[in-house]
């Protein structure tokens, strides 16, 4: 049985048997994406990198809660393939999101640059939970908002006043990746982590699909972004990462949150 709050050092199929069947409200998860950037993104053939994509979709599906909620991150590329899988699985599309980095992935001079990635949203059945108050954004057209705050817009033969928390959350997420944010004079330094995903996008997710105390798992956890969010947000994880350095990594970064929160 395992504890809850803790980061596993194990492979992804060994750890999601061990999770009991039901159980999981919510998971996030950031695998790879076999873009060749380090050994544990690198498959010999695109067709062994969907059999082993698929092959932990299928492991996790039982684990989540009929009504719970799962994101998957990857390549528009990957996600088209994925996308058709989770659907033939019988799960129910929500969002097909775009990250919006912010950042460019490379160089591209026959193609337009890639900087983008996508995030799959899907239920098991449609008695999830959404908090779409808890994610709601600043308005944009600030002049035009300030108007209505006053007046009200006319639409479709009614009053329409803008929401004081924000407007509802739309399905591209323009977010400063972490490589962009550390960046020293257009360069970026070595990160602890190849690829960590910005807490703020990875908390907009648990806000939204996720209620206090509820579990939230990531088996691709990396740096520990899905347990610091989910620590901060008053739910529990339960993570694991195969690679022992970034366990380590994400056991500082916990008892890094835990101490912010505590003092
Ligand atoms: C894209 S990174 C996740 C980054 C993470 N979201 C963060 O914010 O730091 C993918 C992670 O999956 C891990 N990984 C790759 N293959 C795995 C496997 N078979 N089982 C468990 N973890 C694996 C890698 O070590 C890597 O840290």
């Amino acid at each position: 049985m395992l504890e809850l709050n803790q980061i596993y050092q194990a492979d992804c199929f060994d750890f999601l048997n061990q999770v009991q069947d039901n159980s999981i409200h919510l998971a996030i998860l950031d695998p790879p994406y076999n873009l060749n950037k380090a050994d544990w993104d690198t498959f010999d053939s695109p067709d062994q990198f969907f059999k082993f994509t698929f092959r932990w979709v299928d492991t996790l599906i039982p684990k989540l809660k009929d009504n719970g909620s799962l994101y998957i991150f990857n390549t528009p590329h990957n996600s088209a393939y994925i996308m058709l899988y989770l659907k033939e699985k019988g799960l129910n599309f929500q969002n097909w999101i775009t990250w919006d980095k912010r950042d460019g992935l490379g160089g591209a001079k026959r193609r337009y640059s890639n900087g983008q990635e996508t995030i799959l949203f899907f239920t098991k059945n449609n008695n999830h939970t959404f908090n779409y108050n808890a994610v709601r954004l600043p308005y944009e057209s600030t002049s035009r908002i300030k108007h209505a705050e006053i007046k009200g817009i006319l639409k479709n033969g009614k009053r329409w006043y803008p929401n004081p928390e924000g407007k509802l959350c739309g399905e591209v997420w323009h977010i400063t990746s972490a490589r962009h944010k550390n960046k020293i004079n257009g360069k970026t330094p070595k990160m602890p982590h190849l690829t960590p995903k910005p807490l703020e996008m990875i908390e907009r997710i648990i806000l939204a699909s996720s209620n206090e105390g509820d579990i939230v798992l990531d088996c691709f956890a990396g740096s520990g972004t899905t347990a610091q969010a989910a620590l901060k947000l008053g739910r529990k994880f339960l993570c694991c990462d195969s690679n022992p350095k970034y366990v380590e990594l994400a056991k500082q970064n916990i008892k890094k949150t835990l101490n912010n929160y505590e003092s």
